[in-house]
């Protein structure tokens, strides 16, 4: 019977000019557990349960971007940094949306322990989010990361790569190593095995002479278990003559070079605006 009511309340819903399909059950409150569609302010992610509702609320509705300091600027790129205790509303409605394309996570319904790194396009008509990562503001366990989103009419853009190399980014400020918190969705697992694999395949094609694991995490900010595991991942780890060596095979690099005509957005270290904070 639970299963039952489960699938009852996958919504449709309406964010901005975009319509998506749930993929999985989230918990808005009941009166919206079976609504066909929720309509979704883009800007302060309030929900609403008629389009006129929705309208009504727009034209008060004076957030044009995150409620957070914006911490990096590239072009028509940046990301906010919001603080869940500060902004609890903004980021449990956050969290409500992630939770339709999450099945496995634990919804956070305390947003106080993290910070939520927003991402945004902007236009003539604002800064438009296109997805979010979560970080514990204390991870015991190296977590540089808790969830991550893209929203579904932005996914397959290369988007995904762009807030997961912001995570290490940020790890990189804090001199620390990290690493995203498990267990990974299939698509979470997928994307961070092709970020792993083009940043590590990209430092050794440039690097000249050798390198070891411990100076590919320093570099990187990867995890020297995550380091070990992708490069076995495109067996690049062979045993030559006593010793472990890292030898990338043609078919990689080849790939490599392929990845590079695709002229992909990456993210600028010189414009993020950031201190960790304490
Ligand atoms: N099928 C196959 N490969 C995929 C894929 C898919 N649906 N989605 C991502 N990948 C792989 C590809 O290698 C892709 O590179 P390519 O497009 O050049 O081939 C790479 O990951 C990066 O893709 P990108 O476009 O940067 O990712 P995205 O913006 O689509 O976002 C997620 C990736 C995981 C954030 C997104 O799928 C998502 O929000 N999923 C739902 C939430 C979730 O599962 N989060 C992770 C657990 S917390
Ligand atoms: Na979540």
């Amino acid at each position: 019977i639970s299963e039952i009511s489960r699938v009852k309340n996958l919504n449709r819903l309406i964010i901005g000019k975009h319509e998506v399909e749930a993929w999985y059950f989230s918990p808005y409150p009941p009166a919206f557990a079976h609504a066909e569609t929720v309509y979704i302010c883009e800007f302060c992610f309030s929900y609403f349960i008629s389009a006129r509702q929705l309208e009504r609320h727009c034209m008060h509705c004076t957030l044009l971007h995150p409620p957070g300091n914006e911490i990096y600027r590239q072009d028509d790129l940046s990301f906010y940094e919001i603080d869940g205790r500060k902004q609890k509303l903004y980021c449990r409605n956050l969290c409500l949306i992630s939770k339709c394309f999450l099945d496995h996570k634990t919804l956070y319904y305390d947003v106080d322990p993290f910070l939520f790194y927003v991402m945004t396009v902007t236009d003539e008509h604002g800064s438009h989010v296109i997805g979010y990562f979560s970080k514990e503001k204390e991870s015991m366990d190296q977590y540089n990361l808790a969830c991550i989103l893209t929203l579904p009419q932005y996914q397959r853009k290369g988007y995904g790569r762009l807030l997961i190399a912001f995570s290490y980014e940020l790890s990189k400020a804090e001199g620390k190593l990290g690493s995203p918190e498990k267990p990974l969705s299939d698509l979470g697992l997928l994307s961070y095995r092709a970020f792993w694999s083009e940043t590590l395949v990209e430092k050794l094609i440039n690097f000249k002479g050798e390198v070891s694991i411990e100076e590919l995490s320093h570099m990187t900010s990867f995890t020297t278990q995550d380091i070990l595991h992708t490069l076995q991942s495109i067996d690049a780890l062979k045993y030559y003559r006593g010793q472990h060596i890292i030898c990338l095979n043609d078919s990689v690099i080849e790939g490599y070079y392929k990845s590079l005509k695709k002229n992909r957005r990456t993210i600028n270290p010189q414009a993020l605006q950031w201190k960790p904070p304490h």
